[in-house]
């Protein structure tokens, strides 16, 4: 019997990890906030086996009883949904804290009811860096927490979401009878599954689309961690497969600046507009996936998963001339 379910299965990254369990002989129970959405989540619906094995229920974080259903039968869960914001959030309690921590909370306590077995609990990278008492020139591994308050103080509301949501659960793991384990992935990048943006990809199409950036042709050469979605996706499969999977896993491929990242895109795809002049900015992101690749955890190559994506965005017509940025993201 193996029958998963997936929060938030219309998102970015939970698209991709429905799309692998599907391929694996999975049965999916999927939850999504509006089934009928079909911009949202009409994508989920023509995925390969979608039709024989994939189950959408209504549910939202802040509802216990609608994942208690979602979860029934499940012997394991993997927590994808949280929201992640593209832009300055007014209310971040309303908007970030509660459906990320109380979220977070009504889905371990389903868990326990539904007697589920596991539980695989997506975190952030975000959970990990803000830390300004770790050495700079230092990898940062799973030891190395965000200090919530630092995080306060420069209004980094979605990193104190995901940092109390992350300790609660290894707090909840220590106590309760459920196997539970946290992954912390980099900044995602690679192509959508699904038609409406997310942040995160907002951000890489702003590499190459002027008008998606404040600074025009300048643009702060940002030392930033990525990893593939679709190497994610994997990661998150395999701490949910492997018996010997524990704690928490940091998910990071690589850490680059922008300015050397814009300079692949640009080899392969000449013809786009993308930044000139670079101003300097200190600091660095340099996270340690160790634990994850001695778990058996692989990832592709940067120029890769540049090609997949840009070819995404091309056929997704977000690059053709005259487009305009998109206003709208998928929070
Ligand atoms: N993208 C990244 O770079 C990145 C990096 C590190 C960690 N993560 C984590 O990865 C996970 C997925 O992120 P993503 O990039 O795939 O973002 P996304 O595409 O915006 O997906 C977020 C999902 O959360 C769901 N959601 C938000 N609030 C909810 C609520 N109250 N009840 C039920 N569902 C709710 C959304 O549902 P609707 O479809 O109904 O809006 C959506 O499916 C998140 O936990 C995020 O923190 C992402």
């Amino acid at each position: 019997m193996n029958r998963v379910c997936v929060t938030g299965a219309g998102g970015y990254v939970a698209s991709w990890v429905v799309k692998l369990l599907l391929s694996k002989g999975y049965t999916v129970h999927g939850t999504v906030r509006d089934p009928c959405n079909e911009e949202k989540n009409g994508h989920l619906k023509k995925l390969k086996n979608a039709e024989e094995r994939l189950h959408l229920f209504k549910a939202d974080l802040l509802d216990y009883e609608s994942l208690c259903d979602a979860f029934s039968g499940c012997i394991g869960v993997l927590h994808v949904a949280s929201p992640v914001p593209g832009r300055h959030v007014s209310n971040p309690q309303l908007e970030l804290l509660d459906p990320a921590i109380l979220g977070t909370q009504n889905v371990l306590n389903a868990c326990l009811k539904a007697k589920v077995e596991k539980v695989v609990v997506v975190s952030s990278g975000s959970a990990v860096l803000w830390n300004p008492e770790w050495p700079s020139d230092k990898e940062m591994d799973e030891s190395c927490w965000t200090d919530i308050k630092y995080a306060k103080s420069l209004d980094q509301w979605y990193a104190v979401s995901k940092t109390l949501a992350e300790i609660e659960t290894l707090e909840f793991a220590k106590q309760d009878d459920l196997t539970v384990v946290t992954i912390c992935p980099s900044i995602v990048i690679g192509p959508m599954l699904q038609s409406t943006i997310n942040a995160t990809s907002l951000l890489l199409l702003s590499y190459i689309k002027e008008e998606g950036r404040s600074g025009g042709v300048t643009m702060e050469n940002t030392e930033r961690p990525y990893v593939d979605v679709r190497d994610l996706s994997e990661a998150i499969l395999l701490v949910f497969e492997n018996p010997k999977s524990e704690g928490r896993y940091i998910c990071s491929a690589y850490s680059i600046r922008t300015k050397e990242f814009v300079a692949k895109m640009e080899t392969v795809f000449p013809e786009y507009n993308y930044p000139k002049i670079f101003s300097e900015k200190s600091g660095r992101a340099l996270l340690n996936s160790k634990k994850l690749i001695n778990l058996g955890w692989n990832y592709r190559p940067v120029e890769e998963t540049i090609v997949d994506t840009v070819k995404n965005y091309e056929e997704a017509g977000f690059l053709e001339k005259g487009k305009p940025f998109p206003s709208t993201i998928r929070f």
